[in-house]
């Protein structure tokens, strides 16, 4: 069985984007892959947290893997806090990684474009601490949606530097990015990304939002004056934004959706957009209230720690062997 790896930072409540672009995968592989899926809190602190906050949001994205339909009985869920060899794989592969690679990052240049002061040296190397998630487990195929691939092939690039300069050690990732849906925008500004850190909520759905809440965001969603009901992403980004968001919910290709409204308005589309969302958050909710009154998450983590934890420690000390960091004769 082929290895599948992948992972959410928690540095605030996870949007409806995170769902359609990335969990929603995560979910319909677990059946035939072996699949490992971590929450990225060390990488949540590449920016300033509130640690009551940051344990909240570890919790609650813990709770919607789970209520999203990801099974511990199928795929190993971890900590990545809680597995020191991802710090320690991280730095050496940041030794691996040149400046230019990293400075080229669009994630970070967008980041410093936005945010012109306070940028931690950290939001600048945790490409190379993402591409120690990947490859201490050897994951064949990593899916993520669009923004993160540009990491995942950096990852590919660290993997066979390391193989060709030391002899093969890691296997080299690939990245699976869905066709639809992997990359959501923001419903106040359909030409940017669909983000937990966007300053206007009205822009994004949290997982956690009230269902009728997100209605009404859907419903003053930005759209177009064209007022014909048709997929172009690039002249009517708002529009193209929910007919993919509907159809990544319902399992209704884009087509048969454009095809239903022929001659119907904008408005009747956001009404069964803004339902659809609401009927996903209302059942999600059910759910991950109940994981949460379950008490059963700690125990969950910890046995998934303890299966990916022998996988990190192996790699680790085969890594540090071939460094030459490890000094006992064998
Ligand atoms: P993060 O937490 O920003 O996002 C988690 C996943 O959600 C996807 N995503 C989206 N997809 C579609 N539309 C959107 N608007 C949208 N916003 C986010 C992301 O592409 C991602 O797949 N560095 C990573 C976490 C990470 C990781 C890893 C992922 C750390 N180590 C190893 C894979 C493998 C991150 O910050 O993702």
């Amino acid at each position: 069985m082929k290895r599948m790896l992948s992972g959410v930072k928690p540095s605030g409540r996870l949007t409806l984007g995170n769902y359609i672009g990335a969990i929603r995968h995560f979910v319909s592989y677990q059946e035939d892959y072996e699949l490992f899926i971590f929450i990225a809190n060390m990488h949540a602190i590449t920016v300033q947290n509130d640690p009551q906050e940051l344990k909240k949001n570890t919790r609650d994205l813990i709770a919607l893997y789970m209520a999203c339909g990801l099974d511990p009985e199928k795929t190993t869920l971890f900590l990545q806090s809680d597995l020191p060899q991802h710090t320690e794989l991280g730095w050496i592969l940041t030794c691996h990684s040149y400046m230019g690679e990293l400075q080229r990052m669009t994630q970070y240049k967008d980041k410093c474009a936005k945010q012109e002061t306070g940028i931690t040296a950290g939001l600048f190397t945790y490409p190379a601490l993402m591409a120690a998630d990947i490859l201490m487990y050897d994951a064949d195929y990593v899916p993520v949606g669009v923004d993160q691939k540009q990491h995942v092939e950096l990852a590919r690039n660290l993997a066979e530097r390391f193989n060709h300069r030391y002899g093969d050690t890691f296997i080299v990732p690939e990245p699976v990015v869905a066709e639809v849906g992997a990359k959501i925008m923001s419903l106040q500004n359909p030409t940017k990304k669909m983000s937990k850190s966007e300053n206007n909520p009205k822009g994004t759905i949290d997982l956690l939002d009230e269902p009728s809440v997100a209605r009404k965001k859907i419903m003053s969603a930005i759209t177009d004056s064209l007022g014909i009901i048709q997929y172009d992403p690039e002249n009517q980004p708002g529009l193209a934004n929910l007919l993919t968001i509907l159809s990544s919910l319902t399992n209704e290709s884009i087509d048969s959706i454009v095809k239903r409204y022929q001659g119907k308005g904008y408005g009747d589309l956001k009404k069964e957009v803004g339902q659809a969302v609401y009927d996903f958050l209302s059942e999600l909710q059910v759910k991950y209230q109940a994981i949460i009154a379950s008490g059963k998450i700690d125990e969950i983590i910890q046995n998934g720690n303890e299966k990916a934890g022998k996988i990190a420690y192996k790699k680790v000390a085969k890594v540090k062997r071939k460094l030459g960091l490890s000094i006992q004769k064998r």
